[in-house]
């Protein structure tokens, strides 16, 4: 069976003050409850040595909320002034970093080649990508929602080994849905998780039947179960909703 995940993406919202409350509201939620998913938080990169502290102090043979980061540099390592490192994420003792999400891409530039190299040092690092795909609104009024997803997994994920890509995760978000309100169905969801597992299996084989696919977009507890309940949906990439624990949580005992 594959892992069922829930990751929070907090985008750039809250102070460090706000962020430690909020993820001291959700160890307390999460430690009590029996979960199916595992929990990622994905704070500020400011955020990341405080709330990181917080999810590992709680340890007591389990950890029940993971640290990701939302970003990181293209290269190892130099003169490249206001970037964040792979190392220095993993000296953080973050497990997750995502990579590309549409609004890397929309607003600050990034594209295949450049997702590729942060892909690389994610891995090399032995931290894991949630590597994000999604066509825009006219895309899919022009249906061309498959073409583009497609072209987004195979420029990037059909340059890895193998062994690499049994690493990653990947998040299927619509532009459409993103902060909109306006969520996918989950029979949309689902096709494209399908379509997004055949692309991966055509050049990697069985592998695609273990590599997460998660949803985002507007995902929130009215909709989260709906969502999960499709055979190919292995989770949510959570922005707005995980700002409340409360909500976070809702979302999380969905499974
Ligand atoms: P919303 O849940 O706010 O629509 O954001 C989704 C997202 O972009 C997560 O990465």
């Amino acid at each position: 069976m594959r892992r069922k995940i829930v990751a929070g993406n907090w985008k750039m919202n809250t102070t460090v003050a706000e962020g430690e409350t909020l993820v001291k509201e959700l160890l307390e939620l999460v430690e009590e409850s029996d979960t199916a998913a595992e929990v990622i938080v994905c704070p500020p990169f400011t955020h990341l040595d405080t709330i990181g502290r917080m999810v590992r102090a709680n340890y007591d043979g389990k950890q029940y909320i993971q640290l990701g980061a939302q970003n990181c540099a293209g290269q190892p390592s130099g003169a490249f002034t206001g970037e964040v490192s792979a190392l220095m994420l993993k000296s953080l003792s973050c497990k997750y970093v995502i990579i590309g999400h549409s609004e890397r891409r929309e607003y600050f530039g990034e594209t295949g080649s450049s997702l590729f190299q942060k892909l690389i040092l994610v891995i090399q690092n032995g931290m894991t990508p949630i590597f994000c795909v999604g066509e825009k609104l006219k895309d899919r009024e022009e249906k061309r929602e498959y073409e583009i997803v497609g072209d987004q997994i195979k420029e990037v994920l059909y340059q890895l080994k193998g062994a690499d890509m049994e690493k990653v995760i990947i998040a299927y978000e619509p532009v459409w849905a993103i902060g909109t309100g306006r969520t996918a169905t989950s029979e949309q969801a689902e096709e494209m998780h399908a379509f997004i597992r055949k692309i991966v299996s055509d050049k990697f084989g069985k592998l695609s039947q273990q590599i997460p696919i998660l949803y985002g977009g507007s995902c929130k507890p009215s909709n989260a179960a709906e969502l999960f309940s499709k055979s190919n949906v292995d989770g949510g990439l959570i922005g707005g909703a995980s700002l409340s624990s409360e909500d976070f949580f809702r979302i999380i005992k969905s499974f």
